[in-house]
């Protein structure tokens, strides 16, 4: 006998059905409230409403727990391997040896960019945001891929995963070229997918980029860690356009747009200048804390906070101990690593921020690993998105399958004018 909740509206009472999830979380189903009571809720940026019943991820904000499919994040940190996360999201399952095989000579299969779609680039401003590039190239995959703008055909939809994650590194590595006025370099089929990503970044002409283990392991790492966070802003975005039945390339280049703003996926790029304004001198610790505290002020401490997370986001504790070991192995050291240990300290000390539950996220060190790795600023957010593509993907298709599915769209409570009268121009 499932819960229920009594709303008394105008003297009537309602009974409303209490949906619990798999880990006892609540929710009130309201979805018939308006044709029983003429009654919307009132909810501007959803952080009260559930939009859906999802099976792919799971988060205790309180408890600062990630799984996906039921497995915890701390279990994929030994021999990372995106590849195999990807599939575990999408499918729903850990994938056998021979899925694994198969999935990653998909990948392969589906590595190099349409040519139409390269010769683009040289066309593109060398400044321009690496986003906006892979924003658009994602959209432009339905005028160089129409088969797959619908993916009702059994198999178009793995075909279509596929390019996506694969074409994903080149379109990134190609952009990244472009921003440095170099030629672009094709993708090796010898390599594995971060190996290859890497590969396209930094060989040149007849020098092979020397691919450390290390370094492959951090940005698989790191890839994972990103693959999805239930329903995040540029994930729910994914959902809302792929709600109206629009193409899988569609909806993930609205889910780059969403990610890229510096609240949501831009914060790792903008964690960076704050670390780097402190190191210059420009402003201390003292007073990055003291400007994101002023209530009248833009200023945020970039990479704390979470809508979700009122403990510590179990993936900054995850890239904390992967700087360290990075930088370990590398025998490398970074000023900023330092700043932010020390920003990391006074926060947690400070009640402004404890009694907030502001805690580190995971932007607050993915853009120190990243530097790192070498990776430039302004890649940090397009690494964000080539690691959250899979999350995307797994739920558009779980909306996509869902025979309840309708389109989004949501209500509002008007507060404009009331009726009043056209008046025509020569009498205003
Ligand atoms: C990601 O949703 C996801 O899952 C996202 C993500 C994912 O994997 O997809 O986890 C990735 O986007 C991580 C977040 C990256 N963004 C940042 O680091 C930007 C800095 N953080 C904030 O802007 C903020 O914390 C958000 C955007 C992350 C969350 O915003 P909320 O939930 O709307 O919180 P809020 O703005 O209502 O803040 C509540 C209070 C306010 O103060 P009071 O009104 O109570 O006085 O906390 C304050 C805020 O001013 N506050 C901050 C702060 N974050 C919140 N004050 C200073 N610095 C901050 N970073």
């Amino acid at each position: 006998m499932s819960e229920k909740a009594i709303l008394v509206v105008d003297g009537q009472q309602i009974e409303l059905p209490i949906i619990t999830g798999t880990e006892g979380e609540r929710s009130l189903d309201i979805s018939n409230l308006r044709s029983r009571t003429g009654l919307t809720t009132c909810d501007p940026s959803l952080g009260n409403t559930a939009t859906c019943k999802s099976e792919i991820t799971f988060i205790d904000g309180e408890k600062g727990i990630l799984r996906y499919r039921g497995i915890p994040i701390e279990e994929f940190t030994e021999n990372p391997n995106f590849i195999e996360v990807a599939w575990l999201l999408i499918s729903g399952n850990l994938p056998s040896s021979e899925e694994l095989a198969e999935f990653r000579d998909l990948l392969t299969a589906n590595e190099l960019l349409h040519e139409g779609l390269r010769h683009q680039f040289q066309h593109i401003p060398v400044e321009a945001p690496p986003m906006a590039i892979l924003s658009a190239t994602l959209s432009n995959m339905a005028c160089f891929y129409p088969g797959f703008l619908s993916l009702d055909t059994p198999g178009t939809f793995n075909e279509a995963a596929a390019r996506l994650i694969s074409k994903v590194r080149t379109i990134a590595a190609y952009s990244y070229r472009r921003s440095q006025g170099l030629p672009v370099v094709y993708p090796d089929p010898s390599l594995r997918y971060c190996a290859n990503l890497l590969h396209m970044m930094f060989s040149i002409p007849y020098q092979q980029y020397v691919i450390t283990p290390e370094i492959e392991d951090a940005f698989n790492l790191i890839f994972i860690l990103h693959a999805d966070h239930e329903q995040n802003c540029s994930t729910a975005t994914v959902r809302t356009v792929g709600s109206s039945r629009a193409n899988l390339f569609a909806s993930c280049a609205a889910g780059v747009s969403a990610l890229w703003g510096p609240l949501h996926g831009g914060a790792n790029v903008e964690v960076i200048g704050m670390l780097e304004r402190i190191r210059a001198g420009g402003m201390s610790a003292e007073d990055c804390i003291a400007a994101a505290k002023q209530r009248d002020s833009k200023f945020r401490l970039f990479g704390f906070g979470h809508r979700v997370y009122k403990n510590y986001d179990p993936r900054a504790i995850i890239l904390q101990q992967t700087c360290d070991r990075v930088f370990t192995q590398l025998k490398i050291t970074d000023p900023l690593l330092d700043i932010a240990r020390k920003l990391e300290e006074l926060v947690l000390k400070d009640p402004y921020f404890v009694d907030r539950h502001l805690y580190p996220n995971v932007d607050f060190y993915s853009g120190i690993l990243l530097r790192a790795m070498g990776i430039p600023t302004n890649m940090f957010t397009v690494c964000f998105a080539i690691g959250r593509l899979p999350g995307w993907i797994a739920h558009w298709k779980e909306q996509h399958d869902d025979p309840g599915s309708r389109i989004t769209r949501p209500r509002q409570v008007y507060v404009g004018s009331g009726k009043r009268k056209y008046v025509p121009v020569e009498e205003r």
